[in-house]
């Protein structure tokens, strides 16, 4: 018996990076995943995991429409028969653009994935999971939600809605026996952050990168899926409205200058 077994899962971002090992993770454990991402590769998540023996689809489309979010709900619930985890994972970083350069547009294009993506599936997922009594919302934050110094600002206001987002549903859903937390993962080496690692590898940097943190390394996209198994599981059962930063203590200092000891 898996630690989700018999449970349904969406995960939106499952393409790529976290949302990939998540529906891989997921679906070792017991669950029946439907896969979502804007990028049609995320058939090879599902397709990866029916080889392993598990139950999963792919659907295509855009996690930041209201119509999409709300469909994925519904494919749950026709495709197997109910929905007890939505992971709404989805983002994009948006970039390097400088201050000058962004616009409202850019702006908006980014709140509407990584904030109002979350929002929708709290929306649609809730009430799928009230007349069941339970169910495990999650949403991706950041650290870049936390402070300054993890991505632009566009970026970092909208994982700060993330961890806002959090507190407010778990409390709109006050009694239902659903419980919404999001993760804060540190630097982690997926699709979005490619560019990082192959600059620094390009310049022989590979050693440095993550060495801000107290853990003194990146992580990977399976240290988040793991928190997001907690967070998904009966193991959870009393954690609602928090935000767990999965970032190897990045979160917890100021910068300074650090010996090694
Ligand atoms: P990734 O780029 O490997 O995966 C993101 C996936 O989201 C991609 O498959 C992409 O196609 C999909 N996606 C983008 N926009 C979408 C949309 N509108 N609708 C549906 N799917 C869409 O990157 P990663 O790192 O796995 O990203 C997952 C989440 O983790 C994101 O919310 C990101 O902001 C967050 N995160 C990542 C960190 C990192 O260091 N990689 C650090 C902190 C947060």
């Amino acid at each position: 018996m898996g630690r989700l077994s018999g449970r349904t899962a969406v995960i939106t971002g499952a393409a790529s990076g976290i949302g990939r090992a998540a529906a891989k993770l997921f679906a070792s454990e017991g669950a029946a995943v439907v896969c979502a991402d804007i990028n049609d590769t995320t058939s090879a998540t599902a397709a990866a995991i029916v080889e392993a023996g598990g139950r999963a689809v792919a659907v295509q489309g855009d996690a930041g429409d209201d119509a999409f979010v709300k469909g994925l709900v519904e494919r749950a619930q026709s495709e197997f028969g109910g929905l007890d985890i939505f992971w709404a994972n989805a983002g994009i970083s948006g970039g390097f653009a400088s201050l000058d350069e962004q616009t409202a547009d850019y702006w908006a294009n980014i709140l509407r994935v990584n904030l109002i993506g979350p929002f929708l599936a709290v929306k649609y997922a809730s009430q799928a999971m009230i007349p069941q009594g339970k169910g495990s919302i999650i949403c991706t934050a950041s650290v870049a939600g936390i402070r300054s110094g993890a991505g632009g600002p566009a970026y970092s206001a909208s994982k700060a809605g993330v961890i806002s987002l959090v507190k407010t549903a778990c409390n709109e859903l006050y009694g239902t026996g659903i419980r919404v937390n999001a993760i804060a993962p540190g630097l982690i080496e997926t699709g979005m952050t490619k560019p990082i690692f192959e600059g620094a590898r390009a310049r022989g940097n590979e050693d440095k990168i993550g060495q801000l943190n107290p853990t003194a390394r990146y992580g990977h996209p399976e240290e988040i899926a793991a928190a997001g198994l907690f967070l998904a599981s009966d193991d959870a059962s009393y954690v609602n409205g928090q935000t767990i930063a999965v970032d190897g203590g990045l979160s917890t200092s100021h910068p300074v200058v650090r010996r090694k000891r």
